[in-house]
C-alpha cells in the first residue's frame, strides 16, 4: 500500500469509468503495488487550456469518512484529516460524516445530531475547503445501504470474521450486533459508490480498505467489471498517533487530546502523559517517548532536534518537556480555533455546505448505482 507523504502530494490519475463497463487503462509507473487485473487507471489528469488554465480531466477521486462518535482528537487530525485536506487540491475530494456507522455504537438521537454537526464544523475549521471538496452526511446518500446489501450477498462470512476492528470491539466488551459485524461491508459501499481511487485513512482502517478491494473483486468476478479498486493512502509518519498513555489515541480508550478542547483541559491532558520514572538529571530515551512523538507533530525539525538533544543530555524533567509540548500544540491549533469561531458566527453556513455536498454526492452515487443495478439484474 502507498504510505508516504510524497504519494499524498502526487496527483495520481486513475479515473476512467465508462457508464456500463469499465475499461482498463494503466498509468505506467504509478501505483506499482497494485497489480490487480481489475484496477482501472487512466493517464489523463490535468489538461492545459489555450489560456494556460488547468482543468481537471478525470481527476483522481478521493474519499474518506469520519464517525461522529465524539469530539475529534489529534489522532484523527494527523492520521486522516490533515492528509485529506492536503489531497483536496489533488483531485475531486469527497468527505463525509459517517453517521450510519456511528449508529453501531451510539444510541442517543440528539447526541448523534449534535456530534454530526460538530464534526462538520471541526473539519471545516481544520481547513476543509467546501469550494474544493464535497462535505456531506453519510445518511444523505441512503443508496449506500442498498449497495451494502448487494455487497453482503457476495461477502464471505470468513472475510468479516477476520476483521480485527470487530474482534477488538468484542474484546473490549461491546455486544456483537449485526451492524458492528457487517460494518466493513457498509464501508466498502461508502467507497465503491463513488468510484473512489484513493482513501486517506489512519493505519487502523487499512484492513477495511483491503476488504473493500476483496468485495470489489468478488463483484467484478461475478458480474463483470462493475467497480474500480480503491487504494488506501496511509501517511507513514502519522499512521498511528499515540494517546496520553502511549497506546493508539482513541476516543474509546479515553487517552485522547481533542483538537478543540478548552485550554485548561488540554493542558491537563498533556501534563498527564504517561512517562517512566527517570529522574530529572538523568539522560532520557527520546525514541520511545510519547512526549517526543507528539511534539514531532507540531514542532519544526530544529525544535524537534533540540528537544531530542535535551532528552539525551539530562537535566530537564518530563514536566518541563510536557509544558513545551502543550505550548507548541496550543499555538499550532490557534488558527483553527479562530476559523471555528468565524464559522460559528454564520448560523446557516454548515447546513448550506452539507446540503450542497449531499446534492453532489447523490449525483455520483446515483450514476454508479444505475451501473450496479444493471450489472446484477435489478434493472
Ligand atoms: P474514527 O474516529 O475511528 O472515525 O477515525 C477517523 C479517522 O481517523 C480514520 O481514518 C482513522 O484511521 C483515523 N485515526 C483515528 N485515530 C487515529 C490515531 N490515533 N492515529 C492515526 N489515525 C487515527
Ligand atoms: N470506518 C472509518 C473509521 O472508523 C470511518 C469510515 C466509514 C470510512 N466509511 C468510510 C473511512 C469510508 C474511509 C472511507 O474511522
Amino acid at each position: 500500500m502507498a504510505n508516504d507523504e510524497s504519494r499524498i502530494s502526487k496527483g495520481i490519475a486513475n479515473r476512467a469509468v465508462a457508464p456500463a463497463v469499465l475499461s482498463g487503462i494503466r498509468t505506467p509507473g504509478e501505483c506499482a503495488e497494485d497489480t490487480s487485473p481489475y484496477s482501472i487507471r487512466a493517464s489523463s489528469f490535468f489538461r492545459h487550456s489555450t489560456f494556460g488554465i488547468r482543468h481537471l480531466v478525470n481527476p483522481m477521486r478521493i474519499l474518506s469518512g469520519i464517525q461522529p462518535s465524539g469530539p475529534l482528537h489529534i489522532g484523527n487530525y494527523f492520521g486522516m484529516m490533515q492528509p485529506a485536506i492536503a489531497l483536496q487540491a489533488e483531485g475531486e475530494a469527497l468527505y463525509f460524516i459517517a453517521d450510519y456507522h456511528a449508529l453501531t455504537t451510539l444510541r442517543d438521537a440528539e447526541t448523534l445530531r449534535v456530534n454530526s454537526h460538530r464534526v462538520a464544523l471541526d473539519f471545516l475549521a481544520c481547513g476543509l475547503d467546501p469550494e474544493r471538496a464535497t462535505l456531506f452526511r453519510h445518511s444523505d446518500v441512503p443508496q449506500v445501504t442498498e449497495l451494502a446489501w448487494i455487497l453482503s450477498t457476495v461477502a464471505p462470512m470468513g472475510l468479516l470474521e477476520r476483521a480485527t476492528s470487530y474482534k477488538d470491539k468484542l474484546a473490549r466488551g461491546m455486544s456483537a450486533n449485526v451492524g458492528l459485524f457487517s460494518y466493513p461491508i457498509l464501508m466498502a459501499a461508502d467507497i465503491l459508490i463513488y468510484d473512489s481511487d484513493v482513501v486517506p485513512v489512519g493505519k487502523d482502517q487499512k484492513q477495511h480498505i483491503e476488504i473493500t478491494r476483496d468485495l470489489a473483486v468478488k463483484m467484478n468476478e461475478t458480474f463483470g467489471q462493475v467497480f474500480k479498486l480503491p487504494e488506501a493512502r496511509i501517511r507513514a509518519a502519522t499512521e498511528t498517533v499515540p494517546g496520553i498513555d502511549g497506546q493508539k489515541m482513541s476516543k474509546s480508550y479515553g487517552n485522547n487530546i481533542d483538537i478543540f478542547g478548552d485550554e485548561k483541559e488540554t493542558r491537563k491532558r498533556v501534563m498527564s502523559i504517561v512517562t517512566d520514572s527517570t529522574p530529572v538529571e538523568a539522560p532520557k530515551d527520546s525514541e520511545r517517548s510519547t512526549i517526543v512523538q507528539l511534539y514531532s507533530l507540531f514542532a519544526s525539525k530544529d525544535e524537534l532536534a533540540n528537544m531530542k538533544e535535551r532528552f539525551k543530555k539530562g537535566g530537564t524533567g518530563y514536566g518541563d518537556f510536557k509544558k513545551e509540548l502543550f505550548e507548541k500544540l496550543w499555538e499550532y491549533l490557534a488558527p483553527m480555533r479562530k476559523r471555528r469561531e468565524e464559522i460559528l458566527r454564520d448560523k446557516s453556513y454548515i447546513d448550506n455546505v452539507l446540503a450542497r455536498g449531499a446534492k453532489h454526492a447523490n449525483e455520483i452515487a446515483n450514476q454508479v448505482m444505475q451501473r450496479v443495478r444493471a450489472a446484477v439484474g435489478l434493472r
